[in-house]
């Protein structure tokens, strides 16, 4: 159900683009649905709701966000249950999230009208932007950054919130290797890495880079000041598991709550696994890695869902991890998620908002 709170000014595009797509060919993030939301924050107040053709936008080059960052994102999906509905993995905790990310950022929060009720709206408009195939979906990305025309280091007066729509396949199309980063850190105690800010993540781009020229996919992030803790993996948080015991760092300043995270947690501990959120030790890790008790190792978060880890490098030794197919608790509660969010099975927690 749609509510009708809030006034959305919407211009439809006259022709969509969507007969132009090859959705068995969908690269992440580069092909957008027809339609954008946008809404601005002036004067302490937010307004001018509208549902636009998705195309460029016009800034100044003063812009505060391009020169101080004040910029933050959030990710969920929509998927196409096996009945033809479209269903939307879990929306409020990603508008909550959201909201805690603006705190941090000295930003204002966004109210539930205009993030959730524009969201339903906007995909209720390019439902047909929905994949059916199986491991596709509608990535949702809701994003507020300031917009302020000055250059003075002060939190901008004004912010615009928008919501693009990406069609897209599985983020990585093949189990992953790994190095655990000892150099250079993700975040700092105290710092932002709770939260979604975009600055985060442009902070990673190098030494993933250099990473990459070692031909390894992601890098493990370790903590700031010792190197010894692991703390998320990629762009994702970070699970083993060790003797039958799934373990992920716990939230600390430095990890983002996931969403993906919370909701295999809930699942994993429903299901009568051991389950441990505490600091997992990089001494631990190789440890278990040489002595064979490490079972498994993935990353779980929106963009990847559980991304598998086939190959540990930590300085100059690499280790073959276990194989997929033996893993007990990242496949059964892998599948669990998937099913519920498509609709396969019953979702007694109501986690899908429906559309
Ligand atoms: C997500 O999983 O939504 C992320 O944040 C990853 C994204 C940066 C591609």
């Amino acid at each position: 159900m749609i509510l009708d709170t809030i006034d959305f000014e919407v211009v439809q595009r006259e022709t969509s683009k969507l007969p132009e797509i090859d959705f068995d060919n969908i690269p992440f993030g580069k092909v957008f649905a027809d339609h954008m939301l946008c809404a601005t924050y002036e004067n302490g107040k937010w307004g001018n709701t509208q549902i636009l053709p998705f195309g460029d936008i016009q800034m100044s080059p003063a812009t505060s966000m391009i020169h101080y960052g004040q910029s933050i994102f959030e990710g969920l999906k929509a998927f196409r249950t096996e009945d033809g509905q479209i269903a939307v993995f879990r929306p409020e905790e990603n508008w909550k999230r959201m909201n805690k990310s603006a705190k941090r950022l000295c930003m204002p929060g966004v109210p539930k009208e205009i993030f959730i009720e524009g969201m339903k709206r906007l995909i209720d408009l390019d439902r047909g932007w929905v994949p059916t195939k199986e491991e596709s979906s509608l990535y949702i990305r809701p994003f507020l950054f300031a917009t302020d025309a000055m250059l003075g280091v002060k939190p901008s007066q004004s912010y615009m919130f928008m919501i693009i729509l990406a069609p897209v396949g599985p983020y990585y199309s093949k189990p992953l290797h790994l190095k655990i980063e000892t150099k250079y850190t993700r975040a700092a105690m105290g710092g932002v890495g709770a939260v979604k800010a975009a600055g985060n993540y442009a902070s990673a781009l190098y030494p993933a880079q250099l990473a990459a020229e070692e031909g390894i996919d992601q890098l493990i992030w370790t903590d700031g000041k010792e190197h010894k803790y692991l703390e998320e993996a990629g762009t994702m948080n970070m699970m083993v598991v060790i003797n039958k015991t799934l373990i992920t760092p716990p939230l600390t300043s430095t990890i983002l709550p996931g969403i993906t995270r919370a909701s295999f947690l809930e699942l994993a501990r429903e299901e009568g696994y051991n389950v441990e959120e505490r600091p997992i030790t990089v001494d631990e890790v190789i440890g278990a890695c040489k002595n064979g008790s490490l079972e498994e190792l993935f990353g779980v978060g929106t963009a990847a869902t559980i991304a598998q880890v086939d190959k540990l490098t930590h300085e100059d030794q690499t280790f073959q991890l276990p194989q997929i197919s033996s893993r007990e608790i990242s496949n059964t509660i892998g599948t669990k998620l998937v099913n519920i969010k498509q609709g396969r099975v019953e979702d007694p927690r109501q986690w899908n908002t429906h559309i």
